[in-house]
């Protein structure tokens, strides 16, 4: 049951047949690369979503070498010198602040901890992600942690969300929307926030699709009457739910409805979920910003609409920061004409040694073996040696061992599916905090007998039918490119340059702070197997002949379906298999069998 409700973490939302890019680089920023700068207007944002617990920085990644605390100097710095130049500056995060690393993971429920150093930056307004709302742990620390504390209950802002107390009762999980005024410039702001419908929520809460909220809940209309458009400057609109989504384009429909309502204001987007970075034009007064994932990206926004001429034509920038520590100090000398800034805080330190103290606590830099190589998920084609399932179906899975004496002359195919996979596998230490980035969860292995025709053609029913929800975790919660969008911008390929994000959205090739070279994506399937084809001494292995098809115990009725279509489409004379011919094979969790592979160098 544990491993259901860890496996059931990590699915989610919508389902789109892409592969996730993993863009990074393994070497730091070159110091002769010209970072492009921040644009200040009237109204500036800060912007973090889908951080994952990810507050202790990526320590084999130098391009994201800042932790927790070098971002909160970050933001008080640039947040005091803007107030010198008269500027607003509003800090936002939009949700998924757990599962992902091991700073929230190795606590439960997670986030116990991490959470709290993640509230020490002084968001204006926060709100949550699916990952907030698997469990109902998850949702009570999150309720009663975050949204309901002092410091943030005027902040938070859920509008299409309820939590129920433990008597039963039905209350909102945040504010359903608030007004305030920008304390410089004095600009009236409504904001509102939306999750995506979300249909795995725990039973401590429930998720109302955004449409049905405006269109059914009469807390919308009165918002109208109360909040007329002449009395607003600007709607921001904030919440987890992705930038560009061809297929549901939930934002897109939130914004038709709100249009009507606000024809003229300038509204402001900043989404999350599917971890990219994204910016989108909704129309001439409205933009999008989504700021990627894992605190690799700050997304910085500004928007002049003060005076009249860019009240009619509001001018936004955006800028996508790369998050380490020489990014910052770049951005923050160029603002302040001074290139000897102090880049850090005296809160920003103490966060940073909150951060180091916790990650020893958790003994997250206990040391279990080491990685040679950098292994990726998708920048690498599947059978590159450079790839991570390459590795783990020609190294890793071979070394499982069934509990019982299975016939060892037993040809088996051992099938895994490519969502228990979560990060790339850097070169370097592999510590305990690895484990938890890139494969934190433990299974159990079934398997069924099945003549060796069967057993050859499941992977690829697996991979040719549609995407399995249980299976789909990369092309669902992780597929990261603007699909169906033509690809304009040019692949970069320069020597001097590291890979990394080379983003294309709205407005063009440049959005990113630091130029990388740009990274190919290669589709990930669904499943990948470990084939082990035990030959006798004849030419060809029989069709007929008996083989293991092993699998994880959550895959089993996937596979079972799998197996009997096969049957049926082959006419063989087979009886359907149900639940009943699977078996426990035994054996070490894949988890387990990469900790031990890397324990050997
Ligand atoms: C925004 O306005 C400021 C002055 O208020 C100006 O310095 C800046 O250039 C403007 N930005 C753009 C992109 O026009
Ligand atoms: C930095 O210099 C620019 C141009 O000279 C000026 O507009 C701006 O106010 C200066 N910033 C600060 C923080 O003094
Ligand atoms: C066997 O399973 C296949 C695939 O699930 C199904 O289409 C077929 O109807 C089943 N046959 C019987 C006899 O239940
Ligand atoms: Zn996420
Ligand atoms: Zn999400």
């Amino acid at each position: 049951m544990v491993a259901l409700v860890n496996w059931l973490a990590v699915l989610a939302g919508p389902v789109i047949a892409k592969p996730f890019q993993q863009q990074q680089a393994v070497l730091g920023p070159s110091q002769d690369i010209q970072l492009r700068d921040i644009h200040i207007g009237d109204i500036n944002f800060i912007h973090t979503t889908d951080t994952h617990g990810w507050l202790g920085s990526h320590f084999s990644q130098e391009n994201y070498d800042a932790d927790w605390g070098d971002f909160v100097s970050f933001v008080d710095i640039l947040r005091q010198t803007m107030s010198q130049l008269s500027r607003d500056v509003i800090v936002i995060d939009t949700g998924d602040k757990r599962d992902g690393n091991g700073l929230s993971d190795a606590t439960w429920p997670p986030g116990l901890r991490s959470s709290k150093i993640f509230n020490m930056l002084d968001y204006d307004l926060l709100t949550l992600g699916n990952h907030e709302l698997y469990t109902a742990e998850s949702a009570i620390l999150e309720y009663r942690g975050t949204s309901q504390s002092a410091k943030f209950k005027d902040k938070y802002v859920c509008s299409n969300v309820e939590f129920i107390e433990d008597d039963g009762e039905r209350v909102p999980f945040g504010n359903k929307y608030i007004t305030f005024e920008t304390p410089i410039q004095k600009q009236r702001v409504l904001a509102l926030s939306f999750l995506f419908s979300f249909q795995r929520a725990n039973n401590r809460a429930i998720v109302t699709p955004p449409l049905e909220e405006i269109m059914e809940k009469g807390w919308f209309q009165n918002m109208v009457e109360t909040n007329k458009e002449e009395d607003i400057d600007l709607i921001v609109v904030f919440g987890h739910l992705p930038a560009t989504d061809p297929t549901e384009r939930e934002m897109h429909k939130i914004h038709a409805l709100i249009r009507k309502c606000y024809p003229n204001t300038v509204i402001q987007y900043f989404g999350g979920h599917t971890h990219i970075r994204d910016f989108v034009q909704l129309d001439s007064k409205s933009t999008c910003l989504q700021s990627g994932r894992f605190a690799e990206t700050i997304g910085f926004l500004s928007i002049n609409m003060t005076s009249a001429m860019d009240a009619e034509n509001p001018i936004f920038t955006r800028r996508y920061i790369d998050f380490n520590k020489e990014s910052f100090k770049h951005h923050l000398s160029k603002i302040t004409n001074d290139t000897n800034v102090p880049s850090s805080t005296k809160k920003g330190g103490s966060i940073s040694r909150l951060v180091e103290d916790l990650r020893l606590e958790l003994n997250l830099n206990q040391k279990l073996g080491n990685i040679p190589q950098t292994y990726y998920v998708s920048t690498r084609p599947l059978d590159s040696d450079e790839n991570i399932y390459h590795l783990i179906t020609h190294k890793v899975l071979p070394n499982l061992i069934p509990s019982k004496n299975y016939e060892p002359s037993m040809s088996r195919f051992i099938l895994i599916n490519t969502g228990s996979v979560r990060y790339d596998l850097y070169k370097g230490p592999f510590t305990k905090d690895t484990e938890y980035i890139v494969m934190p969860f433990n299974n159990d292995w079934h398997f069924i007998t099945v003549p060796l025709v069967v057993a050859s053609r499941i992977e690829s029913y697996l991979n040719k039918g549609p995407v399995i929800a249980s299976l789909g975790i990369p092309s669902s919660s992780h597929h990261k490119q603007r699909v169906g969008i033509f690809q304009k911008c040019p692949f970069i390929n320069d020597p001097n340059l590291n890979e990394g994000y080379t983003t294309e959205d709205d407005f063009g090739c440049h959005g990113d702070d630091t130029p990388h070279n740009s990274q190919r994506e290669f589709d990930i399937p669904n499943v990948v197997q470990c084939k082990e084809v035990k030959m006798s001494n004849e030419e060809k292995p029989d069709p007929m002949k008996m083989v293991h098809v092993i699998f994880y115990t959550f895959m089993e009725l996937d596979i079972l379906n799998a197996a009997n279509s096969i049957i049926n489409n082959l006419d063989l004379r087979m009886e359907n298999l149900t639940t009943n011919d699977c078996s426990h094979y035994g054996g070490d969790s894949t988890k387990k069998l990469l900790r031990d592979y890397f324990a050997q160098f």
